[in-house]
């Protein structure tokens, strides 16, 4: 069945393609070549949409890798529903394997994908995600281009287990890593333990990364509803798949594009269910990111009001399981329910459904209250991120969520100075200057330090790397102290439960505050007020500025890192390619022949 004929004839911007009365010898030359995998000149030039499907999947991409199958489904969709399907492929991104860091990609595949659905003959587009980064890429393309677009998450992996316990994704290491250190387990059972994290095809089964994003994507409006939390294995994956083909084809006879859906609004909704799942720390600066190529002002102070959002998914590292069971708990439109009657979402934002989120999500309950808890008996209060700043950086952030009780117990329960911590900072430079010195015992680390990084943000890295969850010095882990407070100008992996202050802009390598302090300097947090301050004299300060200048960084290796730290801005501005952004809705006008 094709559903084209009840349909008001949209004229797609494919058609200048494949029929421009006045370039005959372009027109063939463009349809030609589509002859050899057996297309028709007529299916072309019926005046369908082409809808692309943007392929995140490949053996170097595992985390994405159920794509190349789901892809099939999105195609049986896409024709069912009367849309030429075109599949192609997008840079390819694994957060964990990729050196120096993943963060380069998100702009490399943001800037290869603008160039596919602009230059080529697409109307709407499946974009497919999955692993950190694919999905905002993905997202922030389809803002600047603004053609009809659909986030296809691939779903997490099933849940892990070894020796009868839930090891999920990344916390599985930041866990073992401090009991190897600590000498309780051998190399060989932290080997098994990671291996075991690992169960099928999927991203990280966490809320991690991966998993923050794909709820992200679904809490903007930009994918079917239940899309984000089904595993990558299940038969309701593969069913999700065939239903967002299907609906792209109506959402470019409706011409539904992202400008539509990515308002203001729905970013603040976003950081509001950011929240109270529990998620990532990147989730800030691909927020920030995903909104600007939108046109959107994210401001600092927006985040305070995620900051006041109780925690409601128990899920790895914040909580305690995994993905498979939040998929069977209700999943992002139980959560999503939850915020709205609360009053914390607006739930009159437009999605792809071409309903609002408040429509979407009206009959989705909770059936599990150990995994998704009511807003008004949650797992913790005030569980989003907390913004600082103070004379070592403008904006920073920490992740409230996952400090835990015994933390706060040692270091935020003063009494008369609740939430206040002072330490003694030790300062490293980069994570392999972390590595050698972390164990030096002149170092003096105890359980009043602060480990800081620097050199570790877009500029420093490049790219901005996931290393300031640092984890104390054996010894320290040895007696019992297996975190302490973290300061840096990177990001610290999703998966991370380190009590951190992360994304310090300006970065050490632009000049900022770390660049500055050194070891033995005493820091003040004050996370009520929102303060991040070395106790170092404004004088002492200009001096050291004059007289030592910023710490030196590691040239560009690359072409392409050459260029992104020539355009890249601060996480704060979401690392964003500034010259980037004054792009917005560049499909309006077809490219010349
Ligand atoms: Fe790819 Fe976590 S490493 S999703
Ligand atoms: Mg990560």
């Amino acid at each position: 069945m094709t559903a084209d004929s009840a349909r008001p004839a949209r004229r797609f911007r494919s058609r200048d393609w494949f029929e421009d009365p006045e370039r005959m010898d372009q027109t063939a030359l463009y349809l030609e070549r589509f002859m050899n995998y057996g297309l028709t000149p007529d299916e072309l030039r019926s005046g369908r949409p082409i809808v692309g499907i943007a392929q995140t999947g490949s053996d170097l991409s595992p985390c994405n890798r159920i794509h190349l199958e789901l892809a099939r489904r999105v195609r049986d969709g896409i024709r069912d529903a009367g849309g030429i399907p075109m599949e192609f492929p997008v840079h390819p991104i694994f957060e964990n394997c990729r050196r120096p860091t993943a963060a380069l990609d998100r702009n490399l595949a943001y800037l290869g994908l603008v160039e596919i659905l602009h230059g080529y003959p697409i109307d709407a587009v499946v974009l497919t995600t999955g692993c950190d980064k694919t999905t905002p890429a993905g997202v922030m393309a389809a803002s600047t281009v603004d053609i009809p677009a659909i986030v296809l998450s691939g779903g997490p992996m099933l849940d892990g287990y070894f020796e009868g316990e839930l090891v999920g994704s990344g916390t599985v290491i930041w866990k073992n890593r401090r009991r190897l250190a600590a000498g309780k387990i051998s190399e060989e059972e932290f080997f098994d333990a990671a291996l075991a994290s690992a169960t099928s095809s999927g991203h990280c089964n966490t809320m991690g990364t991966a998993s923050t994003m794909n709820a992200v994507a679904e809490a903007l409006g930009l994918s079917l509803p239940g899309c984000a939390a089904i595993p990558a294995p299940y038969r309701e994956r593969g069913q999700m798949a065939y239903d967002t083909g299907r609906r792209v084809v109506e959402m470019a006879h409706e011409d539904l594009r992202p400008s539509r859906i990515l308002t203001r609004e729905a970013f603040l909704n976003a950081i509001v269910a950011v929240a109270a799942i529990g998620g990532s720390t990147n989730a800030q600066p691909h927020v920030v990111a995903m909104a600007r190529h939108a046109g959107v002002e994210i401001r600092p102070g927006d985040w305070a009001r995620g900051y006041e959002v109780p925690l409601l998914v128990n899920m790895q590292p914040a909580g305690s399981y995994l993905g498979e069971r939040f998929h069977r708990a209700g999943g992002v439109p139980a959560v999503l329910n939850e915020l709205l009657r609360a009053g914390k979402l607006d739930g009159s934002v437009l999605t792809v459904t071409g309903r609002t989120l408040a429509e979407n999500v009206a009959e989705s309950e909770s059936t599990d209250r150990e995994m998704i808890s009511p807003y008004d008996a949650p797992l913790q209060e005030r569980a989003g991120f907390k913004v600082l700043s103070g004379n070592l950086f403008d904006f920073g952030i920490a992740k409230t969520s996952v400090v835990s009780d015994e933390f706060r117990a040692r270091y935020l329960s003063t009494p008369g100075r609740e939430g206040v911590f002072e330490g003694r900072a030790v300062v490293f430079d980069g994570s392999d200057d972390y590595h050698k010195r972390i164990n030096d015992p002149d170092l003096d680390i105890d359980e009043r330090s602060i480990l800081v990084i620097r050199g570790t943000g877009p500029l420093g890295w490049p790219g901005s790397a996931e290393v300031v969850n640092m984890q104390p010095p054996d010894a320290l882990i040895k007696r019992g102290i297996t975190t302490l407070p973290t300061i840096g100008d990177g990001r610290q992996s999703g998966t991370s439960d380190s009590p951190s202050v992360l994304h310090a802009t300006p970065e050490s390598a632009a000049g900022g505050g770390l660049a500055w302090l050194r070891t033995g300097d005493t820091i003040r947090i004050d996370l009520e007020a929102g303060r991040c301050d070395a106790l170092v004299p404004e004088e002492e300060i200009e001096r050291r500025k004059r007289e030592d200048g910023v710490p030196p960084i590691p040239p560009s290796r690359t072409p392409w890192q050459e260029l992104y730290r020539a355009s890249v801005s601060g996480l704060d501005g979401g690392g964003v390619l500034e010259s980037a952004l004054k792009y917005r809705g560049v499909a309006s006008e077809t490219p010349r022949h």
